[in-house]
C-alpha cells in the first residue's frame, strides 16, 4: 500500500464493538439534529440541505447502521496527507468486498470526526494526526442481482 514520500505514518481505529459504534451513531445524531435546529448545518454545509428531514427522523445518514467502520488517520504535516487515507482504506476497501463484507464509504463521519475533538479522543487518534477518512462495513444487508451502468466517464488517450 504506497504513502505519499512513503511517509508510512498513517494510524487505523478499527471499531467494532457494537455499543461503541451505537454511541458514535447516538452523539453524531445529538449533534447533527442540533446544528439543524439552529439553521447552522444549512448554513455551512449547504450540501447537508437535502438530508434535513431524515436527520430530524433520527436516520442515520452517516454511518448507514453499519456494525463496524475503520478510521484512518495522518499527521497534520505528512506529505500526502489528503491522499494516504484514501487510498490507504480503498485497499481495505477491495479487501472486505472480496471477503464477502459490504461497505459504505463515511464522508459525512470524516466531517462529524473532524468536528468534534471528543470524537477524535473517543477514536484514539494520536496527538497531532487528522483523521482523513472512514469506510463502515459489516455483512451486506441485500445482495445485488446485477451492478449498476452508470454513464461511462469520459477519457481522452492522447
Ligand atoms: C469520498 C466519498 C465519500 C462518501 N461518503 C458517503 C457518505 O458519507 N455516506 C454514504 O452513504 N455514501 C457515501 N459515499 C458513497 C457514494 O455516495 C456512492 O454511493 C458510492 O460511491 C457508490 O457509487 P455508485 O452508486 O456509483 O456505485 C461516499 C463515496 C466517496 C467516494
Amino acid at each position: 500500500m504506497p504513502t505519499g514520500c512513503n511517509d508510512h505514518q498513517l494510524h487505523f481505529t478499527l471499531v467494532r464493538d457494537a455499543e461503541r459504534m451505537e454511541w458514535f451513531r447516538r452523539e453524531t445524531a445529538k449533534k447533527l439534529r442540533l446544528l439543524v435546529r439552529t439553521g447552522i448545518l444549512q448554513t455551512l454545509y449547504p450540501v447537508f440541505r437535502r438530508y434535513v428531514d431524515e436527520i430530524l427522523r433520527g436516520d442515520d445518514i452517516v454511518f448507514r447502521n453499519a456494525p463496524c467502520m475503520i478510521v484512518a488517520s495522518t499527521p497534520r504535516k505528512a506529505p500526502c496527507k489528503e491522499a494516504d487515507p484514501w487510498i490507504a482504506l480503498s485497499y481495505f476497501d477491495l479487501l472486505a468486498q472480496a471477503n464477502g463484507l459490504g461497505t459504505c464509504w463515511g464522508g459525512f463521519a470524516v466531517h462529524a470526526f473532524k468536528l468534534s475533538r471528543g470524537f477524535q479522543r473517543a477514536l484514539k487518534i494520536p496527538k497531532g494526526h487528522s483523521v482523513g477518512a472512514v469506510l463502515l462495513f459489516g455483512p451486506p444487508a441485500f445482495k445485488y442481482p446485477r451492478v449498476t451502468h452508470p454513464r461511462p466517464m469520459p477519457m481522452d488517450i492522447l
